[in-house]
C-alpha cells in the first residue's frame, strides 16, 4: 500500500514539473485570431523599381562581392524600392519593397532575396507580405516564396512570380514585374 502512494505521490510530482514547463503555452479558439473566416486567394500585380545610381539611390551595396567575383558573390544590397500599380515608375506607388538582395551563387548571377512589401495605402495601408527565396535575375520568371504576412495578411503563405520588364546596367535603373498569389 505504502508503495503504491509512493509511485503515486512520484507521478503527480511529474505531472505538476511538466505542468509548470509549458505554462507559457496554451491551445486558443482560432476564432480570436480570425482563422473562423474562409482563407481567400488575393493576387496582387504590382512593379518593383530598383535604382543603383543618380542622386538617389534605392538601393545601395553594402558589402562588395568576393574576389572581384563577376556573379557577385557575396555582394549585399539593401533596397528600399517603389512598389507602383503599373510599369512607370511615375504611376501609382503602393507601397515599398524593403530587404537586402545578396549575391548567393558562385558560378551564375543568383540572388538571395529577402523583402517586406509594406502597404502605404488603401485597405492594406499598413499591412506587410515577406518573401524570401531564389532570384536568378537572368531568368525569364522567378519563382519565391511568399513566407509570411501581417496586417491584413496574417497567416499568408504563396509564391511571387518576377519578371524584369526594364533593365539598364549603366544608369542602374531595373523594373521587375511582381505577381502576388498570397493565400490569407
Ligand atoms: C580585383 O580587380 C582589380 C581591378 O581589376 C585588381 O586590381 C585586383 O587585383 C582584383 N582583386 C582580386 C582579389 O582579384
Ligand atoms: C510618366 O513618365 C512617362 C515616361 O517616362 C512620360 O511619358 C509621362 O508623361 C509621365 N506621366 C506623368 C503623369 O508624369
Ligand atoms: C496609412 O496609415 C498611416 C498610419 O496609420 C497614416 O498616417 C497614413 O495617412 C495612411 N495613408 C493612407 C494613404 O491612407
Amino acid at each position: 500500500m505504502s508503495k503504491f502512494i509512493l509511485i503515486l505521490a512520484t507521478q503527480i510530482l511529474l505531472l505538476a514539473v511538466v505542468a509548470s514547463t509549458e505554462d507559457f503555452a496554451r491551445t486558443m479558439n482560432q476564432k480570436h485570431v480570425g482563422l473562423h473566416k474562409e482563407e481567400k486567394l488575393t493576387h496582387l500585380r504590382l512593379y518593383w523599381h530598383d535604382s543603383t545610381g543618380g542622386e538617389k539611390p534605392s538601393s545601395v551595396q553594402i558589402k562588395q562581392p568576393v574576389l572581384n567575383s563577376s556573379s557577385l558573390f557575396g555582394s549585399v544590397s539593401m533596397m528600399d524600392d517603389a512598389l507602383t500599380t503599373d510599369v512607370l515608375r511615375n504611376s501609382t506607388v503602393v507601397g515599398q519593397a524593403q530587404g537586402i538582395y545578396a549575391g548567393a551563387a558562385q558560378g551564375e548571377i543568383d540572388f538571395l532575396m529577402v523583402m517586406n512589401f509594406v502597404f502605404k495605402t488603401g485597405k492594406y495601408n499598413g499591412s506587410t507580405i515577406t518573401i524570401l527565396g531564389r532570384n536568378a535575375v537572368l531568368t525569364e520568371v522567378r519563382e519565391m516564396p511568399v513566407v509570411g504576412g501581417s496586417g491584413m495578411f496574417r497567416f499568408a503563405r504563396g509564391y511571387v512570380e518576377a519578371r524584369t520588364k526594364y533593365f539598364d546596367l549603366k544608369s542602374g535603373v531595373a523594373t521587375v514585374e511582381y505577381n502576388c498569389y498570397v493565400l490569407h
